[in-house]
């Protein structure tokens, strides 16, 4: 199964059903969660979506509602909201306000070569977790004279603790062999020095787990050359934005990797690399599968790890067919029709057993 960090309260459950924030977001995200909705009603999957709408141009008050439920329902599926870079510096995305809001501070994304999609690269399978609350992404800079801009890169010890010891217990939740620490902490040899610092102290409370480091450039060298190499990798957030975009792209790219924001309470699932696909929005095109398999990571996480298993193996069973492949691996299919073929590995699985 795949790491879900489930270790906090329980979601919210009525009559044997899960309770689960939707937030179709923009450009794909609408069309896609559409998809989700009908995989999972012919999957019969015991959950409920409530749907908020949040978009890059609403007032701040939409994000809040969307926080709002998420606290209530304490599990969200989400597209990516747009965030426009030609408003001024008080605009924070909205993304980031839901995560750092939330404390949803491990960014989990599962890279994995998946059938027939043609890659430089096979049999990769690597699991990324990402800080997810600081580092560069402190938001504050200040010009302190004119022409000089500060920007602040934080590292706190409390945080680095947290998210190696979130790495090594997904590590071992998952029969993982090795972690790997990335940093720049030649350069950086306070800051990224606590944070390598952090990891190798949490990385001798697990023995049976190897621990190794690698400097941030070698790292993106190393992923290109052979990322067969890396088993599951732990680092500050910036970095993680990086290799969690180089890494999809190894294993085909945005359309089919999965991601997830874990907190000690709440848990959010999107796409790993976190875009909203406008160019292709509405076009019938999108590939459907980093979608799916973001809502296999919530029902692990949701502990309904029958319907994530076979929802899964639909997904990549349905790939095997390369007449449904999307455009953006190479083929001429529709999402539609990536959907409707994943439906039939779904009813197959079901015994086409109607839903009781
Ligand atoms: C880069 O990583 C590889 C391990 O895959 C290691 O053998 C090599 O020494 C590293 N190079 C540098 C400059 O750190």
């Amino acid at each position: 199964r795949e790491g879900s960090g489930g270790w906090g309260p329980p979601p919210a459950k009525y009559g044997g059903r899960h309770t689960v924030t939707m937030i179709p977001g923009d450009g794909i995200g609408p069309e896609l969660m559409l998809h989700v909705k009908e995989v999972f009603r012919q999957a019969c999957v015991p959950v409920d979506f409530e749907e908020v709408r949040v978009s890059s141009d609403a007032a701040e008050d939409d994000i809040q509602n969307a926080i709002m439920a998420i606290r209530r329902n304490r599990v969200a599926l989400k597209g990516n909201i747009e965030t426009n870079h030609n408003l001024p510096p008080s605009h924070k995305s909205r993304n980031n306000i839901l995560r750092t809001s939330l404390d949803l501070y491990a960014n989990v994304i599962h890279c994995q070569s998946l059938p027939r999609v043609l890659t430089r690269h096979r049999d990769i399978d690597i699991l990324i977790v990402r800080e997810n609350t600081e580092g560069e992404y402190s938001s504050l800079e200040h010009e302190s004279v004119s022409g000089v801009v500060e920007c602040l890169k934080i590292i706190t010890k409390a945080r680095s603790l947290r998210i190696a010891d979130y790495a090594f217990r997904l590590a071992r939740e998952t029969g993982r062999a090795k972690v790997t620490a990335v940093h720049k902490a030649n350069i950086m040899k306070l800051g990224d020095g606590l944070f390598l610092q952090c990891c190798r102290e949490v990385a001798g409370g697990y023995p049976e787990i190897a621990f190794d480091s690698m400097i941030v450039d070698n790292t993106t060298m190393q992923l290109v050359s052979r990322p067969q190499q890396f088993d599951v990798m732990v680092m500050p957030n910036l970095y993680g934005n990086i290799v969690n975009n180089v890494c999809a792209g190894l294993v085909g790219g945005p359309g089919l990797v999965p991601g997830a924001n874990y907190g000690r309470d709440f848990a959010v699932f999107e796409t790993a690399t976190r875009n909203t696909g406008k160019s292709i929005a509405h076009k019938n095109v999108a590939n459907p599968t980093a979608t799916l398999l973001a809502a296999c990571m919530m029902l692990d996480h949701l502990r309904l790890h029958s319907f994530a298993t076979t929802i899964r193996q639909a997904v990549l069973a349905s790939l095997d067919d390369e007449a449904t492949h999307t455009p953006d691996i190479g083929g001429q299919g529709t999402t539609s029709g990536a959907v409707q073929s994943i439906l039939r590995h779904v009813r197959t699985a079901s015994g086409w057993s109607q839903c009781s």
